[in-house]
């Protein structure tokens, strides 16, 4: 049954996450949180931590997090339902009954799930039989083998109009209930229901359980009216919430570490077939909200599949519109376009398996397309279309809900808007406009030797050969620099700011866990500190000795030789609360300088490929954001520190 969000949060406020956890896990109060040893990992030193304020429990250890429900879920392998029962139960608050009606209708629903599963074996047998022939001289030719029509269930529904009715009408179902699972077209004007599906290739849609609650007929013949029909809602069936090849993908998508939608059924059959799994189709319309949600749960950034024409990219910006309501901290969407005139079928046919993943190794994150969507929607060549921009941008950004994903796309927004300027109001990127040839280079801060014409770099040319220069921060980047073993100042600072000021993991525990170290060692010693400080070692002296009892002594020591001295605020003399300012502001930077590299990286295996204005454009975009993002690093660094004096506040 489904339970409201009022009556789940009801259960929160109403138990302690502690007062669960604590039935399993011995819990120590520390300071606001409590400790413990880890359920997850076998442990000696508690980097377990429950919230009761947050209502969250944090494994450092084992990195799992989540809620009293997502806790029973985790340790002891019940359904969140019973989850949900057992913390009812201990805080003696009733379960919600289901009415009467509830009831009858679930039980209705079983009813039709039977008739439709009835209905799925039906065509498939008759794909196997004298009349499904043709049929599977199609799917055949489409490449579509026995043993992959066997796992999508597919079927063949016979060119008659009582095939199936006569079938299930001698199974004893009702008249009414095959017009209930959308089965027989019946209507006012129509003396005698008759089969929906006639002639056609069926392709069953299934729940997120597997339960085949729909189907898709495709016509073989080009010229049939429609090429596609589907079943129309019904109870079972809610096109809008329904993904189609859910619950294979489901299973797929947490070892792939994501999931993939395209536009139809075929695309996710030949894909699956090509190995990869991940995939699911809405039904013929664009993705809901309810879509992406199902999405959602399944990865926290789900890449969307397009074709790469005018219609592949409106289909994509509309989903755009969708989304940005929706999108929260760490959730989000990518965006693959495909070359065009291809879909997904068409293209792992023609170059395998390869070539799919190349495309959705590009995916381009949703502020980049959602640039692309506004840029591409009128001219920028003059200050007031240039300003027409902008102000869509901005519009677009109120349409996100949350607070802090609004004001993370606003600054970089910004900050694009602000090299855009620089560059030149007519770049118009994506736009598949002219502008190529001599001249474009007149836009591009460190081009060395001419863009444009025959410079010799060919498609596909290494990247030694760009005409780049990368920046000092960059190259000093163990992701760049050759000087890799050696320990990055940025995150050196971080980590010993910590070990200097311990206290600051009473607020940035988190945060500090989760901080992406490049270094292997610089994380082990950022685990001895968080392992130190579930010790009890809330200060200096205590937290220096604590590391130094241990191996993370010698990378304590290689730490402080590697820290700038630029860095003032890590030292013992920073003002603790200057320091906790500085380091959050160290590790906004730190993260965005860490993803400005990835999408640099990946930028330049586009330029590779692909030897476009556009690609350069993104490249020479990209560097402009770090510089900035340097620029911003240095006014962390001198701030207060150059005067010798220390700052209160920022
Ligand atoms: P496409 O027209 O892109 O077809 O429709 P396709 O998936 O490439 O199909 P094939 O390869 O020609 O067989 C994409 C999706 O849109 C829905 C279907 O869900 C289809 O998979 N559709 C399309 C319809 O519902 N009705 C139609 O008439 C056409
Ligand atoms: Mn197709």
């Amino acid at each position: 049954m489904r339970f409201t969000p009022n009556f789940l949060d009801d259960l929160r406020d109403r138990i302690p996450v502690s007062e669960v956890v604590g039935r399993s896990v011995k819990l120590k109060r520390q300071g606001r949180e409590y400790a413990g040893l880890s359920p997850f990992n076998a442990e000696k030193t508690p980097s377990f931590f429950v919230n009761d304020q947050k209502g969250f429990y944090h494994c450092f250890s084992s990195g799992k997090h989540g809620d009293v429900f997502k806790f029973l879920m985790e340790t002891e392998g019940v359904s969140f339902p019973e989850a949900v029962e057992r913390v009812a139960e201990i805080a003696g608050v009733p379960m919600p009954k289901e009415t009467p009606e509830e009831q009858q209708r679930q039980q209705a629903r079983a009813g039709l799930v039977e008739i439709m599963e009835m209905a799925a074996k039906f065509f498939e047998s008759e794909l196997q039989g004298r009349a499904g022939a043709a049929a599977r001289g199609y799917l055949g030719g489409r490449g579509l083998s026995p043993a992959t029509q066997a796992a999508f269930r597919m079927g063949y529904a016979p060119n008659d109009r009582s095939a199936l009715k006569s079938h299930l009408r001698k199974a004893g179902v009702p008249i009414g209930d095959m017009v209930e699972a959308g089965l027989l077209v019946s209507g006012d004007d129509v003396p005698e229901p008759f089969d929906r599906f006639r002639d056609r290739i069926i392709f069953p849609i299934q729940d997120g359980r597997g339960r085949v609650i729909a189907f898709g007929g495709r016509a073989m013949q080009s010229d049939a009216p429609a090429k596609y029909l589907n079943s129309p809602e019904t109870p079972l069936f809610h096109k809008g919430a329904t993904l189609f090849n859910h619950h294979r993908a489901r299973a797929a998508a947490h070892p792939a570490g994501t999931v993939v939608a395209v536009e139809g059924y075929v695309d996710v059959i030949a894909l699956a077939a090509a190995g990869i799994a991940h995939v699911v189709a809405p039904l013929g319309t664009a993705l809901t909200a309810e879509q992406m949600e199902l999405l959602w749960k399944m990865a926290p950034e789900p890449i969307l599949c397009f074709d790469g024409d005018k219609a592949g990219r409106r289909a994509g910006f509309r989903a755009i519109e969708t989304a940005l309501p929706l999108l929260a901290p760490g959730r989000s969407l990518r965006f693959a376009f495909l070359p065009e005139g291809q879909d997904p079928d068409d293209l792992v046919r023609a170059e395998g398996r390869e070539a799919v993943e190349a495309v959705l190794g590009r995916a381009a994150p949703l502020v980049e397309v959602l640039w692309s969507k506004e840029l591409e929607a009128s001219p920028t060549d003059t200050p007031e279309r240039a300003a027409a921009f902008e102000t869509r941008l901005k519009a677009a950004l109120a349409a996100i809900r949350d607070e802090t994903v609004r004001r993370h796309y606003q600054t970089a927004i910004e900050g694009r808007l602000a090299g855009f300027g620089r560059a030149g109001g007519d770049a118009r990127r994506g736009g598949g406009g002219g502008n190529r040839g001599p001249g474009a280079g007149r836009f591009i801060p460190n081009a060395r030797g001419g863009r444009g014409g025959g410079n010799g770099r060919r498609p596909g040319a290494p990247f030694d050969a760009l005409p780049i220069t990368a920046s000092a921060t960059l190259r000093q980047s163990p992701l760049v620099g050759p000087g890799a073993g050696r320990l990055p100042g940025r995150e050196v600072a971080l980590v010993l700011a910590v070990v200097n000021h311990p206290q600051m993991l009473g607020d940035l525990a988190e945060p500090f866990a989760e901080l992406d170290l490049s270094t292997r060692d610089l994380d082990r010693l950022r685990r001895a500190a968080l392992d130190a400080y579930a010790h009890g070692a809330t200060t200096r002296e205590a937290m220096r000795d604590a590391l130094s009892a241990t191996d993370g002594g010698a990378l304590l020591a290689r730490a402080d030789a590697a820290l700038l001295s630029s860095n003032w605020w890590v030292g013992p003399d920073a003002d603790p609360r200057d320091a906790e300012t500085a380091w959050r502001h160290a590790a906004a930077l730190h993260i965005k300088v860490r993803a400005l590299h990835r999408e640099l990286r990946s930028a330049e295996q586009d330029f590779g490929r692909d030897f476009t204005d556009d690609n350069f454009r993104r490249i020479v975009e990209i560097q402009r954001q770090l510089s900035a993002a340097e620029g911003s690093e240095a006014s962390i660094e001198n701030f207060g520190g150059a005067s010798g004096r220390t700052v209160r506040s920022m």
